[in-house]
């Protein structure tokens, strides 16, 4: 079996291709730096060429609502086109209930995943599985280490059942393999424990023996704090605390 993964070197995609590496898969690697360009389509068509199955693990950080449709919708149709071509089927990573509405309102960024979403759909119809998540114990490290001011950090609160992205992506190569979750659209996988990822960023900090508050900002809309964000029901409830994360790293 042969597995393309986009978006190969970034924090998701290197767990995939870990964990697809173990179980005897075929993986390539592909993003920029090894020359595939999802946005311009460049190397796409080789990398895809005999694949059995494209994993799209992509990135692009902006809040701006046009820039992250652009990006995301234009990604998801170079891929869907050339895996379609190639006969392969898509996994593709996304962000539990960021698709709603009454959610990504005031997330740009989440109106991007909602496009990479619908592109997905229209063009590769039941050729397509989202795997959908819960934000990750590392992205309050993400938010709260971009957003420091001196040795203060400022993030939003995001209540949510943050999970280890490891976890994650042995959800996502079950969903590749087929080993679980066959003939799903949508697979929703959420952490063991709801919190919000402020917390989680205290907590990591004081492990990381980082000084300096964490202090929490409005942002996003009130589904970021209300509970909005966790699946329910999940299909997955994934196994790692935030204390054995910590502990693990
Ligand atoms: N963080 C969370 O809590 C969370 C929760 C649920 C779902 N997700 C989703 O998980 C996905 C992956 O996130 P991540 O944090 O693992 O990403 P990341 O670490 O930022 O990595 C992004 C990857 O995309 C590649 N990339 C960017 N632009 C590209 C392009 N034009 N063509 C080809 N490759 C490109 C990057 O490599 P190059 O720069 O070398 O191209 C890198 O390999 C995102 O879509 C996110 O929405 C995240």
């Amino acid at each position: 079996m042969k597995v393309v993964v986009v978006g190969a070197s970034g924090t998701m995609g290197s767990l995939v291709c870990n964990q697809l590496g173990e179980r005897g898969v075929q993986v390539v690697e592909a993003h920029r730096g090894n020359g595939v360009d999802a946005q311009t389509g460049a190397g796409l068509a080789a990398a895809v060429a005999g694949a059995d199955v494209v994993v799209d693990c992509l990135n692009n950080i902006t809040q701006s609502a046009s820039k992250a449709k652009e990006f995301f919708g234009t990604a998801a149709r170079n891929i869907a086109e050339a895996a379609r071509a190639a006969g392969a089927r898509v996994v593709c990573l996304s962000i539990s209930n960021a698709a709603d509405p009454a959610v990504n309102r005031r997330m740009g960024y989440y109106q991007g995943k909602a496009e990479q979403e619908a592109v997905y759909r229209e063009i590769l119809g039941d050729r397509v599985t989202f795997v959908r998540t819960t934000q990750w114990f590392e992205l309050a490290d993400t938010l709260s280490d971009r957003m420091s001011v001196g040795p203060l950090a400022v993030m939003p609160h995001m209540v949510t059942a943050p999970l280890a992205a490891s976890d994650g992506a042995v959800v996502i190569a079950d969903a590749v393999l087929g080993t679980a979750h066959q003939g799903k659209a949508v697979v929703e996988v959420r952490g063991p424990a709801q919190m919000d990822l402020i917390d989680v960023a205290r907590a990591s900090r004081k492990a990381r023996g980082v000084s300096g508050a964490v202090i929490p900002i409005r942002f996003g809309g009130k589904a970021l704090r209300d509970g909005s964000l966790i699946p329910d029901p999940a299909d997955v409830v994934t196994p790692m605390t935030l204390q054995q994360w910590l502990a693990g790293r």
